[in-house]
């Protein structure tokens, strides 16, 4: 039988998959492998199932050994995965796009409205049992229609967001690598951060889009404006934006991933005006079942001799 290595929990739908493929090995650890660690658990492996805080590059193929057919990672983000390099040791690589799309499009929504609506600060005041009453100016946000909500990266989850910001009434802009088909006007991204009410972050995490968000950008984003991050922490310079903010340079921030997850720039931690949750984008059981159950299937195919159902290529 040939070896899987999943590097953490998989739902049991998925596992049932890869158990008819191959004999699985899951790692015991619920904590993300050191290098070290996750080099010495996949060797002789055919197939790794991945997460995206697994560093694949092609020492760790080397130390799988020449028997290694795919790496499934079960993300949409590929980032952590050094495709050339597999792709030179003949080994496919796989995502899970699609499936996530929606969940992801959901949270970028629900952060979008704490922000804006300060359910956070809210939630604090009242837990810390601070005294407080309706009144007409009390912990007033601003509202979202007719508002412009700029998109980087009108992708499958970009559009999605794109759609559910129309039905709330926002102006929807968009800047990306390319125009899409679409009835959102695209804009150059100087112009997308300089007339945006609220920017949202849906590109890959690549070289070119690490540290998109930078001391510059955030200086031309408007003094009101708010910044959402669901795809990738490194796409923002966190350092800046905690100086930005700091700088009242924009109104306020919504992060779901992180630039060294899972530590988080200590300066945010302490503001009223930043929403934080930890890389939950994906996070419903549907979701996560449908990921894993793809990646699964992906390596079941690849095992069984098929071509794989969503391969990346370099
Ligand atoms: C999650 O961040 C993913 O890339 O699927
Ligand atoms: C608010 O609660 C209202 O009734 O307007």
């Amino acid at each position: 039988m040939p070896k899987i290595a999943v590097t953490r929990w998989i739902p049991e739908d998925a596992a049932k998959i890869l158990a008819d493929a191959g004999e699985v090995k899951l790692s015991a650890a619920d904590r993300p492998l050191e290098p070290d660690e996750l080099r010495e658990f996949v060797a002789g492996s055919c197939a790794i199932v991945s997460m995206l805080h697994d560093r694949i590059d092609g020492d760790l193929a080397d130390a799988a050994g020449p028997g290694l057919r795919i790496v499934a990672n079960v993300a949409v983000g590929y980032d952590n995965v050094d495709v050339p390099a597999l792709a030179e040791r003949g080994v496919a690589v796989t995502n899970t796009p699609g499936v996530l799309t929606d969940a992801t499009a959901d949270l970028t929504l629900a952060l979008i409205l704490a922000l804006t609506r300060r359910i956070g600060e809210g939630e604090r005041l009242i837990r810390a049992r601070e005294p407080w009453s309706f009144h007409l100016g009390f912990l007033l946000g601003s509202s979202l229609q007719g508002k412009t909500l700029g998109i980087v990266g009108l992708g499958q989850i970009g559009q999605a967001v794109a759609r559910r910001a129309a039905a709330f009434g926002l102006r929807v802009v968009y800047t990306g690598r390319s125009r899409a088909a679409s009835e959102f006007e695209f804009l150059p991204l100087e112009e997308l951060l300089r007339t945006s009410d609220i920017v949202s972050l849906h590109c890959p995490l690549t070289p070119q889009t690490r540290h998109l968000i930078d001391a510059v950008a955030l200086r031309t984003m408007k003094r009101g404006a708010y910044l959402v991050n669901t795809t990738r922490g490194p796409v923002v310079d966190e350092t800046a934006l905690a100086d930005a903010l700091e700088a009242r340079a924009i109104a306020g921030a919504a992060l779901d991933v992180f630039e060294r997850e899972p530590e988080v720039e200590s300066r945010l931690l302490g503001r009223e005006n930043v929403v934080l949750t930890p890389h939950l984008g994906s996070a419903t059981i549907e979701t996560r079942t449908a990921m894993a159950v793809l990646a699964a299937m992906n390596v079941a195919a690849v095992l069984g001799g098929d071509r794989p159902l969503t391969e990346v290529r370099p």
